[in-house]
């Protein structure tokens, strides 16, 4: 099949090494026309392949047996989440799960789930951010919005963070947080978790503040939670006033129709006490090629550095 000309080489390019994880195919960027709707993420020794639209059995055993013929051993089990179906079901489609599954960045360990939840606990598209956040937190208090299961946080006390605040809506994303910075022997002392809704917990932040770098995450949309272009404005205009003078502010976008383009328009707008000091993608990343290509920023994350005034 035509799918399967395209999907073979980008497989090949992006193979593991020596158990790291990696974006096997990343076709949401719309560089792979007929298969934009098709994510393959490597864990060794599980992968997963994500589909955002249906697709015949056919298809899918085509692709294990390609995944299986291909892929470095040990490899344990291959698993399919249907995104476009209403609570994005996982299904172990060859082999067997682990018991327990972590996944290994920079030395780091990230504990991964696969029960009913949508996210499977890290974002390997974020690596840019951690490998920045790692290289700046040295010395720093650090405010992490939206941390979900505070990878950030694990990344910036790897690096030497002074204490790290961790906000997120959702408790059971930071239970798995907390162990994340355990699985990492990272002292508990350093960290805090607050589970609370980000434009009702200010009072408690100014408290806990201010900070020198403060983290912000959010999800493209999430029901009534989160709609980027209605609460961006008013999440950048309450993050201001939790920064030091001369303090950082790390800003990522994901997924609505270019992000770079609407992030600058937004920063510009609405925090101009701030500039501009790093403009990132998730290819910035050390973890090697061009893992997520994209056709015109249209999908991509976009991640941006700024610098307050003193
Ligand atoms: C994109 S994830 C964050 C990913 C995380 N930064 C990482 O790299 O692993 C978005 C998180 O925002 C949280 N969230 C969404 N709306 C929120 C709100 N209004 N207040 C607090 N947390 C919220 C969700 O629970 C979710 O965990």
């Amino acid at each position: 099949m035509e799918d399967f000309q395209v999907l073979e080489p980008e497989l090949d390019c992006h193979l593991p090494h020596q158990g790291q994880i990696r974006r096997l195919f990343h076709g949401r960027g719309g560089c792979f026309a007929a298969l934009n709707d098709v994510v393959i993420d490597a864990y060794p020794p599980v992968v997963i392949i994500y589909l955002y639209a249906e697709r015949s059995t056919q298809w899918v055993q085509l692709v294990v047996q390609m995944l299986e013929q291909r892929l470095p051993r040990p490899l344990a089990a291959i698993v399919l989440q249907r995104r476009y179906v209403t609570g994005a079901p996982v299904e172990v489609v060859w082999g067997a799960l682990p018991e327990r599954l972590e996944a290994e960045e920079d030395g780091l360990r990230y504990q991964l789930r696969f029960d009913s939840a949508q996210n499977i606990g890290f974002f390997p598209d974020m690596a840019v951010g951690r490998q920045l956040v790692r290289q700046r937190a040295a010395g720093k208090k650090v405010l992490n919005l939206f941390a979900y299961t505070c990878s950030l946080s694990v990344a910036a006390l790897a690096g030497g963070a002074k204490h790290v605040v961790n906000l997120d809506m959702n408790r059971a994303a930071l239970d798995i947080g907390r162990h994340n910075h355990q699985l990492n022997d990272i002292d508990l002392r350093s960290t805090s978790f607050l589970a609370m809704e980000f434009f009702k917990s200010q009072s408690k932040l100014r408290k806990l503040g201010p900070y020198d770098l403060v983290i912000c995450d959010p999800p493209a949309s999430q029901g009534k939670s989160f709609n980027a272009r209605q609460h961006w404005p008013k999440l950048l205009r309450r993050i201001a006033p939790l920064v030091k003078p001369s303090g950082e502010l790390l800003a990522c976008m994901n997924g609505p129709i270019y992000p770079a383009q609407l992030l600058d328009q937004l920063l510009a707008e609405h925090l101009p006490e701030a500039t501009i000091i790093e403009r990132l993608t998730p290819n910035d990343s050390n973890c090697g090629g061009n893992a997520f290509p994209d056709i015109d920023g249209h999908g991509e994350t976009a991640l941006r550095l700024l610098k307050f005034a003193d």
